[in-house]
């Protein structure tokens, strides 16, 4: 079991734990890697078990908040990977109804609701205790004295790998290639009872069939889940982690009270700070908070921040941050505290240097992101900023009811995109040969360009920037002309008609153009050299699916050109100096 979590830590690596059932139901877990697990526990032997990688959501990476988790009597014991939503009502309940609680975790209400529908059958009551969770799930649960393991997905992966009187589970493929490679994918809504010797399928109260796959990767591509790259996985990881950041939390609670006070007219002005990507995310912020609430913001680079930011008095700072240990990041938060702001941090890592600074700490649920250039974690970004704004958002119930809606759509409409792949694909190898590639957008799609043009140049080694497009004429027209293609992300938003007349002049001036329009505007048809098409959505969300465009562009360009695209050179994840 331990062999097969250390080929799944790329999935989460901040703490594991693993239970073994044999004459009662051992626990070994802490929040440590799963190599110094390994030297830490004791010899034992038992051939029931489960084990865990986690990667922090619902409390900070530790003993206690490790998988597996286990119910009062310590006799049902479970493995989860997902979000359940629900888990602040159901944990409430079920302390109501005498159960003890040892963790922060979402995951623990599991084993506690099983426990409590327990009569004798452990599958029936993991049925029944499914049917009162809303959120993602992959889980494994043991019982003591149980023969079977039982297990359940819904919007997270799960597979059973069969292996010659002993049976495997595991969300991913590459934790069981050293023992087996005949594979069964688990459909949403299944529930698998595995023994040994057999394995059965429940899927809406009947009995199921699954069929049985042959898996031909190495341990090193089924790292990646056949992908080629950590890079194009993540991209496709998209639609997954936009469900599991919006999950079902949409309008409900109250996110962020200072919100509430500066959105009630309080004297407050927001800031909110980041470097590279999660910067482009902070300015992509910006216009989501003038558009919705109308409030004063400013969008600003940590590290110019740190010597030029003047701090208003009243300041709420918001820090967003994927590794949560970038240096700039921390001296701005450090510079802003110093003088009495409130700093909420928006970050991917609980744990992380700055979710510990921080004043408030709002986790993305993008899952661990290994590929140097950022992706999900900045669409992750984007899907925070809007649910916090669109809880304060200070427009018609019409636009809001609609909004709402478009929201808890994104992730089909980033699936959409994803579909086209083929065709951005296409478009890449065309674009692979220059050696400058110009991005143009205005509006909330500025924030766009940049990060085409940063994400293009950090992996492709192509020289690439990012404009809005109303300043190509106060100088980048100079380099304008047939070796200078242009991208243009053009939106259905009050810059429509000054982007078309941008388009113009480029195309004008010789240079090879691109557009990206939304499904049913034709208006750049005769004016670019190639049209890409991205699902219709509010203008609010087009960054959301212009940048999913532009990330698969960036990645087929690098691509074609044969660039090491997970690790570019100079490049580092974590940017912990000045
Ligand atoms: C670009 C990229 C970097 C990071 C930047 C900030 O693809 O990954 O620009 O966005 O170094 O890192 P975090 O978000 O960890 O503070």
């Amino acid at each position: 079991m331990l062999n097969c979590l250390g080929h799944l830590e790329y999935r989460g690596y901040d703490s594991c734990g693993i239970a073994v059932s044999n004459s009662s139901i051992q626990v070994y877990k802490d929040a440590v890697r799963v190599a110094e697990l390994k030297k830490a526990i004791p010899p034992f032997e038992g051939s029931l078990g489960i084990g865990h990688t986690r990667w922090a959501t619902h409390g900070k990476p530790s003993r206690t908040n490790a998988h597996p988790h286990v119910g009062c009597q310590n006799e049902i014991t479970v493995v989860h990977n997902g979000i359940i939503n629900n888990f602040l009502p159901l944990k409430q309940k079920l302390i109501e109804e005498g159960h003890a609680f040892s963790s922060e975790t979402d995951s623990e209400v599991i084993p506690h609701l099983i426990e409590k529908y327990y009569a004798g059958d452990l599958e029936k009551a993991v049925e029944r205790a499914l049917a009162d969770v809303k959120g993602s799930y992959a889980i494994i649960v043991m019982g003591y004295g149980e023969n079977a393991l039982i297990a359940a997905r819904k919007d997270s992966p799960l597979i059973i790998a069969l292996g010659d009187h002993e049976n495997y589970l595991a969300s991913d493929v590459p934790a069981i290639l050293d023992y087996s490679s005949r594979v069964i994918y688990l459909e949403d809504g299944d529930i698998a009872t595995v023994t040994a010797d057999n394995v059965s399928f429940r899927n809406g109260g009947k009995s199921a069939k699954r069929t049985e796959h042959k898996v031909h990767w190495s341990v090193e591509e089924a790292r990646k889940s056949g992908y080629e790259h950590y890079m194009l996985k993540e991209i496709h990881e998209q639609p997954n982690v936009i469900r599991d950041t919006i999950g079902n939390w949409l309008l409900d609670g109250e996110p962020l009270e200072d919100l509430k006070r500066m959105s009630e007219g309080g004297m407050e002005t927001l800031l909110i700070l980041a470097c590279g990507t999660s910067y482009h995310a902070a300015m992509v912020g910006k216009y989501i908070v003038q558009e919705l609430l109308g409030l004063p913001v400013r969008a600003e680079l940590a590290s110019e921040f740190n010597y030029y930011g003047r701090i208003l008095p009243e300041t709420l700072a918001i820090a967003i941050t994927q590794s949560g240990e970038t240096a700039d990041v921390l001296l701005a938060i450090k510079k802003l505290k110093d003088v009495g702001c409130r700093v909420v941090a928006i970050t991917n890592v609980i744990g992380s240097r700055v979710s510990r600074l921080a004043d408030r700490t709002i986790i993305t649920r993008a899952g661990p992101e290994i590929s140097v250039a950022a992706t999900k974690s900045f669409i992750a970004q984007l899907m925070v900023i809007y649910w916090l704004m669109m809880h304060y958002a200070r427009v018609e119930p019409k636009r809001q009811a609609e909004l709402v809606l478009q929201l808890r759509q994104m992730a089909s409409r980033v699936a959409q995109v994803l579909d086209k792949e083929s065709e951005i694909a296409g478009l890449a190898t065309y674009f692979a040969k220059y050696d400058d590639i110009f991005f143009i957008g205005r509006g909330i799609n500025y924030p766009v360009a940049l990060e085409g043009a940063l994400k293009l140049k950090e992996i492709s080694y192509i020289h690439a920037e990012g404009f809005a497009a109303g300043e190509l004429k106060h100088g980048p027209f100079a380099l304008l002309g047939p070796n200078k293609p242009v991208i243009g992300i053009v939106t259905n938003d009050a810059t429509h008609q000054a982007m078309l007349t941008n388009i113009r002049e480029v195309k004008a001036r010789g240079s090879p153009l691109a557009t990206l329009v939304s499904e049913g505007d034709d208006s750049t048809d005769t004016l670019a050299d190639f049209v890409i098409t991205v699902p219709q959505v509010d203008p609010l969300f087009s960054p959301v699916v212009n940048t999913v465009v532009l990330q698969l562009l960036a990645y087929h360009i690098a691509r074609v050109r044969g660039c090491p695209i997970d690790f570019p050179k100079n490049l580092a994840k974590s940017v912990t100096v000045e």
